[in-house]
């Protein structure tokens, strides 16, 4: 057999499920109960046990479900009364939900440059960014790697700002002992399809706070309030709640997930060596403190001329080529047209951001634009591969140099 059929045939797919998945959806269908309900009037139960389930997991007090990432940074920020007239300072590398979030609070956000071996926002690019507008801080914890949480909140805490862990790459990631998401005054997390926990959509958000938790539920369910009557709507509230169905789906993978994180970080810890130990090949650095990552997505930065001044569509065209999965990395937001062109809502004046027009050139935003030239990064689930086809992908990169 080939390499190519070799890798193709060995690198998991990605969702994984058996028939546990298909009996929690059969049983939600049967049920008849195929939403949630309100508190006090639960229809089915899958979305309240698994909202106790996973601040459990993460080690929070509370959790919200919602049904995706991005509306689960909308409604934390929108629990922390960020709005319009407000400056939200954001990871320049990430996907655009991060920022869009910001968006539709009638916020803006305000981009910050990464520290080049962490890919995480530079805790001391920060400070330079704040104004009397600004309001709350979004750190980013890409492919699972926590941002420098301790100096983070220090800061935070000095200026008296909100802070939204974006932990969409981050389940079960530990920084300085405590799990992601416990940091800020709250933590959300994304389930979609390529996401180590997923249900094809999904999202919650964990925080500590019952006053928090209970504003954030009345946002995501129509102005409601826990236990009152259906028909009552205090305050501005829409409806993000979680299906029943992707509540089954979660709570099954759930119990799948620790043992699949193990294998995700003793391998990605294995690629990491191997990986490193090649002239021109720089693997993401995880942050001092940190113990372990969910690793979403495990990025590698090259050296163009130690590969023959190879561009990195060239690089992970050859790596897909040859069966090993690979993806372009994001790319910076300050360089998304909607951003450059501030192509975006109606009625709100971006101009005192730190994007549009001249503003978005890339030396405004050195080292990630540095970074995203160069960078590449592997789906999640190649660290779930076995070691002989991790050796393999170490080899190919080996053999790409020049
Ligand atoms: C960093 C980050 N934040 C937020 C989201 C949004 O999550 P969702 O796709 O569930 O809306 C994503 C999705 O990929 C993401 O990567």
């Amino acid at each position: 057999m080939s390499f190519e059929q070799e890798a193709k045939k060995n690198f998991p797919k990605w969702p994984i499920h058996n028939n546990d998945e298909i009996n929690a959806l059969k049983d939600v269908i049967k049920s008849g109960d195929w939403w949630c309900g309100a508190p006090g009037e639960h229809q089915g139960d899958n979305v309240w046990a698994f909202q106790e389930e996973f601040a459990k997991f993460q080690g929070a007090k509370h959790c919200v479900a919602v049904c995706n990432g991005t509306v689960a940074i909308e409604a934390a920020l929108m629990g922390l009364n960020v709005g319009l007239g407000d400056e939200v300072i954001v990871s320049d590398y990430t996907f655009v939900a991060s920022a869009s979030a910001v968006i539709a609070t009638n916020a803006i956000p305000i981009f910050c440059d990464i520290n080049p071996k962490t890919l995480v926002i530079d805790v001391n690019n920060v400070e330079k960014l704040i104004t009397t507008r600004t309001k709350a801080i979004v750190p980013v914890h890409l492919g699972g790697n926590p941002t420098d949480m301790e100096h983070l909140m220090e800061i935070a805490i000095q200026h008296d700002l909100s802070v939204v862990e974006d932990c969409a790459h981050a389940h079960n990631s530990v920084y300085k002992n405590k799990k992601v998401g416990n940091w800020g005054s709250a933590g959300t997390f994304s389930f979609q399809a390529s996401k180590v926990l997923t249900s094809g959509e999904g999202g919650a958000i964990i925080c500590n706070s019952e006053e928090l938790a209970d504003k954030i539920y009345s946002y995501i369910d129509c102005g409601r309030k826990k236990n009152q009557y259906f028909y009552d709507h205090f305050s501005y509230g829409t409806n993000y709640r979680m299906t029943e169905y992707q509540a089954a789906v979660l709570r099954v993978q759930l119990k799948k997930f620790p043992n699949q994180h193990e294998l995700r970080n003793e391998n990605a810890f294995y690629l990491m060596k191997k990986l490193n130990d090649i002239d021109g090949i720089k693997t993401m650095k995880p942050t001092p403190g940190t113990t372990r990552l969910g690793w979403y997505v495990f990025p590698i930065i090259f050296e163009p001329m130690k590969f023959g001044g190879i561009t990195k569509s060239e690089f992970y065209e050859k790596l897909n080529a040859n069966g090993i999965p690979t993806d372009d990395c994001y790319p910076p937001l300050h360089s998304l047209d909607c951003f450059k062109n501030i192509n975006l809502k109606k009625g709100i004046d971006y101009s005192m951001a730190n994007w549009g027009g001249e503003k978005s050139n890339n030396i405004n935003f050195p080292i990630v634009s540095d970074v995203y030239s160069r960078s590449i990064e592997f789906p999640q689930e190649m660290l779930l591969a076995n070691r002989e086809k991790l050796d393999n992908v170490v080899d190919f990169i080996k053999s790409l140099k020049k």
